[in-house]
């Protein structure tokens, strides 16, 4: 049985103090915004209770799908980079980034280099990337195949869309289908959710092409954050439906048992052809600051 812990949209705290060069256009907005409401939202000593448990209970592997900054300040990353590093090294922590993450244009790649080692797939060749090539990545950790998807771009003020592209998403299919051959638990990351109806300004404008591909190839788990909600969905595959499970995020201080900060478990077991896998979701219990199983569902 493997263990595959997610987690998603921490947007790390305290914010560094912006210069007030950094704060032109988007970062500007953002800024206001993170003072005036989105910052009361994340909690880091929430962040801390529920990673603590997740350790504790244990994982073989942790997925993490972006967010992890909020305005893509230069001295963000380097936080983020000590945050990732309190999970856990890089062979055993795989994250994608999400829109936060490539906020505007002029730190838009950084979290490429700063991150490396969350995002070295296991080819040679994608090790050394420090362009937009480094994604979709793929690692190979017990009888599971992670492939990680970038849907960050900058984008303008008010607009948190994403997008893969065809480059990805040509590397995506190719991915799906020889790690099939291989026999393996295909688990995708990627921040966006890729099923379902979101509003114009938060949607990823691919997503059809996405499921389209997940449709010709199928896959055993979708990964994905964004939405700070804990959301289950599905997309058609060529023998069985995709699950799409999308996880909180993991700073929100509440316990509402949709949207209140949690972390989910997939424990994977079986092999090809009759893989079992098993969610379970652990968050802050209503009106109290100690964690609790949320969910016990099984998905295949
Ligand atoms: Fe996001």
């Amino acid at each position: 049985m493997f263990a595959l812990a997610h987690l998603s949209d921490p947007h790390l705290s305290p914010m560094p103090r912006p210069k007030l060069r950094e704060l032109m256009g988007k970062r500007a907005v953002g800024y206001f915004n993170w003072r005036t409401n989105r910052g009361v939202h994340h909690s880091v000593d929430h962040l801390s209770t529920l990673v603590a448990d997740m350790k504790e209970r244990g994982f073989d592997h942790l997925a993490v799908t972006g967010d992890l900054v909020n305005l893509g300040l230069p001295d963000e990353y380097g936080l983020a980079k000590r945050f990732l590093e309190s999970l856990g090294t890089g062979d055993r922590v795989s994250m994608v980034p999400g829109n936060h993450d490539a906020y505007v244009r002029g730190t838009a790649l950084l979290h490429i280099d700063m991150w490396k080692d969350y995002i070295a797939g296991d080819e040679p060749a994608q090790k050394s990337g420090i362009t937009g090539a480094a994604f979709p990545y793929l690692r190979r950790r017990g009888n599971l195949a992670i492939i990680g998807l970038s849907t960050a771009i900058p984008t303008a003020p008010f607009l948190a869309t994403g997008k893969l592209g065809k480059t990805q998403l040509l590397a995506f299919e190719h991915m799906l289908k020889t790690m099939k051959e291989e026999n393996r638990f295909r688990v995708v990351l990627i921040h966006h959710p890729p099923a379902g109806r979101h509003s114009p300004h938060e949607v990823l404008t691919d997503a059809n092409a996405f499921r389209a591909i997940v449709a010709r190839q199928g896959a055993e788990l979708v990964l994905h954050g964004h939405k700070h909600k804990a959301m289950m969905q599905k997309i058609a595959g060529p023998e069985a439906d995709v699950n799409v499970i999308g996880v909180p995020s993991a700073s929100n201080p509440g316990s509402n048992p949709d949207r209140g900060g949690a972390y989910n478990i997939y424990r994977v077991g079986g092999k090809a052809g009759d893989w079992t896998c098993q969610l379970e979701s652990y968050g802050f219990a209503p009106g109290g600051s100690s964690i609790a199983k949320l969910r016990n569902v099984k998905l295949i």
